[in-house]
């Protein structure tokens, strides 16, 4: 069941397909306080779920949130905001259950038992909102493809039918990624493939991170590094390779690139309010940002990656798009002001700290947000009202491009910002984290909120983006990027290198690649499944095993599609972990890609020993895990050979999606 409302005159997002009757007044579980603030009692056995890319774990209570796209690497469980906005909440206990979405690009506070530890209050920033609530429907609710429903999916699911379907990448889009930032030139984008072909490591695709451009300017090759990038593409793509760019929201200004002179004669460019384009700085010094909000700003920015499409890439990455901005020349020209008012002082402690925060307030400054405009349904409305979704609108632009320029063939595309919606368009991936052991329990701890929301292809940056990565680490993520949809090495530039082929157990780290290989065929079907069920592919163990108190408790195991649960190792130095089954299950040791023991486990709790080069699946009672022969790249796959491990008594064959449409 599900019943929207309206709250004074809340911004149209189009996050939601579905038309639905408006009910009046307020959502009856929503007690009205103060202006603008709802507020849900929580009872001990209260838990709740979504909010898709946030801190923490997967029951979020505890801790306040705010939905602000915000461009910020340092992702500790201090921070209230990350990249995203996804404003749906999973709430339930013994005797309810119940989700709500609340649709407005403005900034809203979750305060989830933070105030007070039995309340829930949700603040949006202005009384201007739609909110939907929705109950379990559980009459009626099996269906041969997908299945049946228990109270939590019920919600899921119909939440996830009003918003839409999700994005479907192209099969190789399952497989290895690497990327780094600092990779300077074809000879190192050559070396890189050359060290995984050596190493005989499975690898799909090498990402151009912005020094593929010239002087970071969207939709241009730098030329000396990339000489005939055309050519380049196509003889990485016969080795089945796939070059994969990443396009930044900022477009350079600059007397002659053609983004910019025809932004500008088109007016395409968001505007101060004296009707001047805005000038903010990123990568190339600065830029304006496209005003994604009209739709022929988006028709004419899609048709741009054509440029790449056209040399045959076939897949990207969009970035900065919060938007982030390193300050505006507005900000900057105050900041020199009032430095060299400081200047020849004595500072003491108060104005000290208050010259040293000048620089940083100049970057993702609040009052930049307000100071520019974008026209969105023939309104012209302040930036900051609109904030979260103009990530959203940038992805936007170019899945509707893809959608007219290559409609026969299925295009990779992931996001930094997002709100929901967006998942119509594209994935995402969780931003710039740390190579920091919390943060691969955070990993962990992600993937049911951004699944509930509709992001089923997502992933974070395998090993950490920041900070430097060690050999352990990397294992340990690799063992569990092996199971998200996006598996992709990613780092920073300036610290330490981490492509698997620099570790002296690289042969380690490609045992578990293969095993990725060799689960894409059960990796592929279950999302497809999911995403054509409306369903989530990676569950916490509670939306199977509501009534187990243990199993809803359990924060760092999750259920990857139908037949599977995994309990990664996540902690440094540790030569296994308490695994927690709630019901008989299959225990599948691998070593690399070779199954090395099946043993048949009780329910309760289980000390068990997972060596670093090894990855322990659980699977379920009754279920059946298709594995294929792991391959060097997808497209030597063979999705016909496979080999199914099965337990208990089948309820049921397995269904294995497969289809024609997966590859490019
Ligand atoms: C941003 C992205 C990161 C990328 C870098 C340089 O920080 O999040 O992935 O490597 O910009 O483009």
């Amino acid at each position: 069941m599900i019943k929207k409302y309206k709250l004074g005159e809340p911004i149209e997002t189009e996050s939601v397909v579905d038309d639905i009757e408006l009910t009046s007044g307020i959502p009856q579980g929503l007690v009205s306080g103060a202006e603008c603030t709802f507020c849900i009692e929580m009872s001990e056995d209260t838990r709740v779920y979504g909010l898709g890319e946030t801190v923490r774990g997967i029951n979020k209570r505890g801790w306040r949130y705010i939905s602000n796209c915000t461009d910020d690497s340092i992702h500790t469980e201090s921070k209230n905001s990350l990249y995203a906005a996804h404003n749906f909440l999973l709430i339930w206990n013994k005797n309810s259950t119940v989700g709500y979405y609340i649709d407005t690009p403005e900034k809203v506070e979750f305060d989830i038992g933070y105030s007070e530890s039995d309340k829930l209050f949700i603040r949006p920033e202005s009384p201007n909102a739609y909110i939907y609530e929705i109950t379990p429907d559980l009459s009626g609710n099996t269906s041969e493809e997908c299945g049946t429903d228990s109270p939590l999916a019920s919600v899921v699911r119909q939440f996830r039918h009003i918003i839409g379907k999700s994005y479907i990448p192209p099969l190789f889009a399952f497989g290895y990624g690497q990327s780094r930032w600092g990779y300077k030139s074809r000879e190192d984008i050559l070396s890189v493939i050359t060290e995984y072909e050596d190493a005989d490591i499975p690898l799909d695709s090498v990402y151009l991170d912005i020094d593929y451009m010239d002087a970071f300017k969207d939709f241009t090759i730098n030329e000396s590094a990339y000489p005939n990038f055309e050519d380049f593409v196509k003889s990485v793509k016969e080795k089945n390779i796939h070059l994969i760019p990443i396009i930044d929201a900022g477009v350079k200004i600059e007397d002659g690139y053609d983004v910019y002179e025809e932004g500008i004669k088109n007016d395409h460019f968001c505007k101060k309010e004296d009707g001047t384009p805005f000038v903010a700085a990123v990568w190339p010094g600065r830029v304006h940002f496209p005003d994604f909000f009209k739709p022929e700003t988006r028709e004419w920015f899609g048709e741009k990656y054509s440029f790449l499409l056209d040399k045959g890439i076939d897949g990207f990455w969009n970035d900065m798009n919060e938007p982030a901005i390193f300050y505006s020349e507005d900000g900057l020209r105050e900041a020199f002001d009032k430095i060299r008012s400081f200047e020849g002082k004595n500072l003491d402690i108060n104005s000290f700290f208050e010259f040293a925060g000048i620089i940083d307030s100049i970057k993702n400054s609040p009052k930049d947000y307000k100071s520019f405009y974008h026209e969105y349904k023939g309104k012209k409305i302040r930036h900051d009202k609109l904030h979260n979704l103009y990530g959203y609108m940038m992805t936007r632009a170019a899945g509707e491009a893809f959608e007219k320029l290559c409609s026969d063939r299925r295009i990779l595309m992931f996001s930094r910002a997002s709100y929901i919606g967006m998942h119509r368009y594209g994935g995402v991936w969780t931003g710039d984290n740390q190579s920091w052991w919390s943060h691969l329990l955070l990993n962990i701890q992600q993937l049911p909120g951004l699944n509930m929301c509709g992001f089923l292809y997502s992933g974070a940056d395998t090993g950490g983006f920041g900070a430097d990565c060690t050999e352990d680490l990397l294992l340990r993520w690799l063992a569990v990027s092996i199971f998200t949809p996006l598996f992709r090495n990613h780092s920073a530039m300036g610290t330490r290198q981490q492509e698997v082929y620099r570790f002296p157990h690289k042969d380690w780290m490609r045992g578990i690649i293969r095993l990725r290989y060799a689960l894409i065929p059960y990796l592929y079907s279950e999302f497809m499944k999911a995403a054509l069920c409306e369903d989530m592919l990676i569950r916490p163990l509670s939306f199977v095993y509501m009534d187990d108190e243990r199993a809803c408790d359990t924060e760092d195991q999750l259920l990857i599609g139908d037949s599977i649960m995994i309990a990664p190792v996540y902690t440094q130095n540790a030569a296994g972990r308490t695994v927690y089954l709630p019901e008989p299950m299959n225990m599948l040791r691998f070593d690399g890609d070779r199954l090395i023991e099946e043993k048949e486990l009780p329910p309760g709790d289980h000390y068990i020993s997972i060596p670093l080069k090894e990855v322990v699946i659980f699977l379920r009672n009754g279920h059946v895990l298709p594995l294929t022969k792991p391959a060097n790249t997808t497209a030597e796959l063979d999705l016909n050979d496979v080999t199914y491990v099965c337990y208990g008594a089948l309820e049921d064959s397995y269904k294995w999606y497969r289809d024609e449409n997966a590859h490019p």
